[in-house]
């Protein structure tokens, strides 16, 4: 069987899309009442690794900014870009040494301001990384705390006594590996860090640190941002009392033991920052979107508010560790859809393996990723993709411990390699380091860079990155796939997952075969007319869109008239 994409259909719609994008900036809230963020689709920028303009091997502003046209072609409608302040970089940007201010690394003000002023022209959003929880240590209110016990930014972070034996002041542990307290002996005192030591604990009870924090984001809402992603948001409060976190069984990747950390994370106050920092992106119309693990779902519910006043966009971090088949998948959206809600999907990001080698079966991976394309992006709710995700990048690891990057990578070794391999530089071309730089990239980039790259790709009709771009295309001329409600078909089918979103007087059907095997669906789904959209790896039966065979990882999409 052939696989085939619908070409001419699609044509349709990237016209469509034009002429819509040739208008005025999108409105804030269309027709039925849906602010933008809830139509877009956000991608995410590690701006190390994006386009490096300069040639030093890290990417920059000026490189986003040379690379606009393709996000527009592909049809994002924000960017995300991960933190690009001044930093020592010990996480990569995670640790900030001032929040308004750019890393000369990455650029100035005014080329901000003019990736600012060119995303807008291409109706492309942008969205910053605040990192709230946490400064750098040479942060200037961090080096003001160290210095004394009297310092006016002393109770900006969380100085503790250590124990009468000189242990720390109790057993909470850093995610990255060490203990959560680190000593300084100027002052005697223990302070906390839930990551890295150079990244100390902002004191959020105290109304300064708060103040300080809803500050800078009026100064970056000022300058034309439309919202933030806020790193780190469950780890924003501690217990005051320090109580011990209770110990639990099993082991974890450095090889301590486990601990349920009930005193140091999602302590009930988060939601009480949260509403204030909603507060304020209220009086610039601007979007909170949340890096929000959760174990379930009635977890994340939690993060939009109880009246919708926290994270408009609270992020779906489950579906990325759910086993890929077609019943998991199934049971978790309608569990999302189901939550009351607007849903976030993400499959990948700069702190996981990235999604194309994590769903590869070593036969069908580039089958696999055009499936969870078609699959996630079709869904009721927000998309965030990753960069690169749209190429099939795979993950890069390091191969020996020297070669680490992340400092995390090169503590949980050899059991985690860290995170560089989710990091490597974006594929544009099959040349040189991958037309990324023309200098010695800061991660090196992988073989398959060969073949997937964009230069390359954009000549493959049948490519992932054109793939995803009929797909983004689909969702901004469909109203059924923005709009539309969600009701799953064929529920019983362990294989294919069947959905039809639905919009007044049409639907769109989406048929995913999430086996190896081909597949037969029957639908018993009546309608007036229908319309082939995208497929691959699909023929229809006969009897038209009623049956449909999928060849594995295959999918089928159409538009039904009632
Ligand atoms: C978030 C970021 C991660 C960073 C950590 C500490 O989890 O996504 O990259 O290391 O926060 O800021």
């Amino acid at each position: 069987m052939r696989r085939y994409l619908n070409v001419a259909i699609f044509l349709v719609a990237c016209v469509a899309l034009l002429a819509q994008s040739a208008g005025a900036q999108e409105k804030a809230v269309d027709a039925e009442g849906h602010p933008w963020w809830q139509h877009a689709v956000f991608y995410e920028i590690y701006p190390r690794s994006f386009a490096d303009s300069n040639n030093d091997g890290v990417g920059d502003l000026n490189g986003i900014t040379s690379k606009l046209d393709y996000l527009k072609t592909l049809g994002v409608d924000a960017m995300w870009i991960t933190p690009c302040f001044p930093s020592p970089q010990v996480d990569f940007g995670y640790d900030v040494s001032d929040y308004e201010a750019l890393d000369p690394m990455y650029g100035t003000l005014a080329d901000f301001d003019k990736l600012s002023a060119e995303a807008k022209k291409r109706n492309i959003r942008v969205i910053l990384d605040f990192v709230v929880n946490h400064t750098s240590d040479q942060h200037k209110w961090f080096l003001d705390s160290k210095s004394s016990r009297a310092s006016a930014h002393r109770d900006w972070y969380i100085w503790r006594d250590g124990k009468a034996d000189g242990q720390p002041p109790n057993n909470w542990l850093s995610t990255f590996g060490l203990s959560a307290w680190k000593y300084d002996p100027t002052t005697k005192q223990y302070y906390y860090h839930y990551f890295y030591p150079e990244q100390p604990d902002l004191n959020w009870r105290n109304p300064a640190v708060e103040k300080a924090m809803f500050d800078t984001t009026r100064f970056w809402y000022k300058r034309g941002v439309s919202g933030f992603r806020l790193d780190a948001v469950d780890t924003l409060f501690e217990d005051p009392a320090l109580k011990d976190n209770p110990i639990v069984p099993g082991k974890d990747k450095f090889g301590r033991p486990n601990m349920d950390e009930k005193y140091n994370k999602k302590l009930p106050e988060v939601h009480t920052a949260l509403k204030g920092l909603r507060k304020v992106a209220d009086e610039y119309n601007a979007v909170l979107i949340g890096e929000t693990w959760t174990s379930d779902v009635s977890q994340l519910k939690e993060y939009y508010g109880d009246h919708n006043d926290e994270l408009q966009l609270p992020m779906d971090l489950l579906l990325n560790g759910l086993p890929f088949s077609a019943g998991t998948y199934r049971k978790h959206v309608q569990a999302m859809d189901s939550a009351g809600g607007w849903p976030v999907y993400v499959i990948t990001n700069h702190d996981i393996t990235r999604s194309y080698t994590r769903y590869a079966d070593g036969r069908h991976n580039d089958e696999i990723a055009k499936l969870m394309a078609a699959f996630y992006l079709t869904l009721r709710g927000t998309a965030i993709m990753y960069y690169g995700e749209e190429l099939g990048m795979e993950n890069n690891d390091p191969k020996s411990r020297d070669d680490v990057q992340d400092p995390v990578g090169k503590l949980s070794w050899p059991a985690d390699k860290g995170r560089d391999g989710e990091r490597t530089p974006m594929q544009w071309t099959d040349g040189k380091n991958a037309g990324f730089t023309e200098g010695k990239p800061w991660l090196p980039v992988p073989p398959s860079a060969r073949t997937h790259n964009v230069a390359t790709e954009e000549k493959d009709p049948h490519s992932i990155l054109e793939t995803y771009r009929s797909l983004l295309a689909l969702r901004h001329h469909q109203p059924a796939l923005i709009e539309g409600d969600y009701d799953s078909l064929n529920n019983d089918d362990a294989n294919v997952l069947a959905y039809l979103r639905s919009y007044k007087n049409e639907s769109i059907l989406v048929v995913l075969n999430f086996s190896n095997k081909t597949q037969e669906t029957k639908l018993d789904v009546p309608a007036a007319g229908y319309i082939s959209l995208l497929s691959s790896g699909a023929k229809l039966g006969p009897d038209g869109y009623k049956t449909i065979f999928l060849e594995p990882f295959g999918f089928y999409l159409a538009r039904l008239r009632k």
